[in-house]
């Protein structure tokens, strides 16, 4: 063996090793559940397969039912996130959705993704929505900048003390501060399950209503895989809700770093398609989370 070899084989080893040492406490935290050990079916057994050991699961839309799924536990701040592959083609007409929800009716908490079919080759349109203290209304839209049907994409929603952050991928697509010292409701007391489903929503979805979904082209189908969940779990410790070693409510987690902020000012400038913060139609005086400076 040449000197240059062994020493590029060391520095090789070096390299990997300190890769492995770095790596291992993150794998160690972040091991994909399986789809039963945090969910169970809301809605329609028939139409969701369990695939690859439970590790990914199928939604599947048609005539007769959309379906969905919820988690067994609820939490108080953290980190949810998953893959999803939505249906490709034409799926016109369809919405599928990842939340999470108080279940508290009239003073519901919320945090919704919930992605808008298109026609082929039409872009998907991601709508976001908060509900704080039973007040939605908050929403917004994005068109993705990838095909969200080829392969599947991180979804996630960050949620602690100072902000509720949606993010595609690495990249946030909204923000929603803690205001209340400025008195905006914030959700913070109310523990939140996580959900999906997958269903027909033709009258409003897609071009406002305009583009039906087309039957023939059913069934459609959805594919989700490494369910994260990361938070407090309710009923719980009683210190959870306002630990700061949490994780999620580390410093670095309390306020986008300057590579987030920049991306997300470039989904801002170049993806937004709606924001109800300027719809003035709806919203003839500007909400006050939607000021400047704030
Ligand atoms: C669907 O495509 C049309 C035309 O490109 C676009 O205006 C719209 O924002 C897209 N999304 C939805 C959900 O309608």
């Amino acid at each position: 063996m040449t000197y240059s070899s062994t020493r590029c084989r060391n520095v090789f080893l070096a390299v990997l090793t300190g890769f492995v040492t770095l790596m291992l406490p993150y794998v160690a935290d972040t091991k994909p559940a399986t789809f039963l050990e945090n969910f169970y079916i809301t809605w329609s057994d028939s139409h969701i397969k369990q695939l690859d050991d439970g590790m990914a699961i199928q939604l599947l839309l048609d005539e007769n039912s959309g379906c969905g799924f919820g988690s067994k536990s609820k939490y108080l701040f953290g980190r949810v996130s998953m893959k999803i592959k939505l249906i490709p083609g034409d799926s016109a007409g369809t919405v599928t959705a990842f939340y999470m929800n108080s279940d508290t009716d009239a003073i519901r908490d919320e945090l919704d993704f919930e992605f808008l079919g298109n026609r082929t080759g039409q872009p998907y349109s991601v709508q976001t929505n908060v509900y704080a203290n039973g007040k939605g209304d908050r929403e917004q839209r994005i068109n993705l900048w990838f095909d969200p049907a080829a392969d599947f994409h991180t979804y996630s929603i960050l949620w602690n003390h100072q902000h509720v952050v949606f993010y595609v991928d690495e990249v946030p697509i909204r923000v929603y501060k803690n205001n209340e010292d400025k008195g905006i409701a914030y959700p913070k007391m109310q523990p939140m399950g996580v959900y999906s489903t997958l269903w027909e929503a033709d009258d409003w979805a897609t071009r406002g209503g305009i583009e039906k979904i087309d039957w023939n082209k059913a069934p459609f189908y959805a594919y989700y895989k490494d369910f994260d969940i990361e938070g407090c779990t309710v009923p719980g410790p009683t210190t959870c809700s306002s630990n700061p070693s949490n994780w999620w409510e580390g410093a670095t987690y309390q306020h986008l770093d300057s590579v987030a902020a920049r991306r997300y000012r470039w989904v801002r400038v170049n993806h937004m398609v709606y924001d109800y913060c300027t719809d003035k139609n709806r919203n003839p005086i500007t909400p006050p989370e939607c000021m400047a400076g704030i």
